[in-house]
């Protein structure tokens, strides 16, 4: 008779085939780079750590009085299938997108004086020839929101399994005074007419 431990191993060994391997596979490998990377959760959704932050300070153009801010920071950020996607907020420095790997849409409100905001989407991602970007620039005072694509969240999609992670470079240097979530009031203000309101209400964080 075969040993119990050799019995175990053979069951074992046979269940190993029937894991559905998609969507484990998925979430292992971006639990893989949140380890690897040492990411942790950011409260506008998604993953990040701050890999850099200069420690000389500069007076930024971008707010009155122009009070001291580091030269520039830097982050990883990554969105994931259990953190699909970020909440509108906005931040008084610039800042430059980067691609890794995956790709992501962004949403892009920009409010003008006495005229209806631009509503911009671009995708960042590899496929240049469909329009994709591995480089985006978001400006001063820009809304903006981003999240995977319904097409790469698919069981059998064949989008990255980890998702979308990019290098986000701030200039001058990432400081929570300067960054604003959106609020339902402040969508409100944005879009008089509903439309849009409605469309962008799930990605309003309060
Ligand atoms: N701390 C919390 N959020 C951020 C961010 O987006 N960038 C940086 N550099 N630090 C943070």
């Amino acid at each position: 008779a075969l040993e119990q431990w050799a019995l175990d191993a053979f069951t074992l060994e046979k269940m190993s085939h029937t894991v559905p391997m998609t969507i484990n596979s998925m979430q292992d490998t971006a639990q893989a780079l949140v380890a690897q990377l040492g990411l942790q959760r950011h409260p506008e959704g998604g993953y990040f750590v701050e890999t850099d932050r200069q420690i000389e300070e500069v007076g930024t153009p971008f707010v009155e009085g122009k009070p001291p801010r580091s030269l520039g920071t830097s982050i990883y950020y990554l969105l994931s299938r259990d953190s699909p996607n970020g909440y509108f907020h906005t931040n008084k420095s610039v800042t430059y997108h980067v691609h890794h790997q995956g790709r992501a849409e962004y949403t892009l409100i920009t409010p003008r004086p006495g005229q209806k905001p631009l509503i911009e989407r671009k995708i960042i991602g590899p496929n240049t020839e469909n329009g994709e970007t591995r480089q985006l620039l978001v400006g001063t005072g820009v809304w903006k929101m981003s999240r995977l694509l319904e097409a790469d969240l698919k069981d059998n999609a064949t989008g990255d399994k980890a998702g979308c992670l990019i290098t986000e470079v701030v200039v001058p240097g990432f400081h929570w005074e300067d960054h604003a979530f959106l609020t339902k009031e402040g969508l409100k203000k944005l879009f008089s007419d509903a439309e849009e309101a409605k469309e962008f209400a799930a990605y309003v964080k309060d």
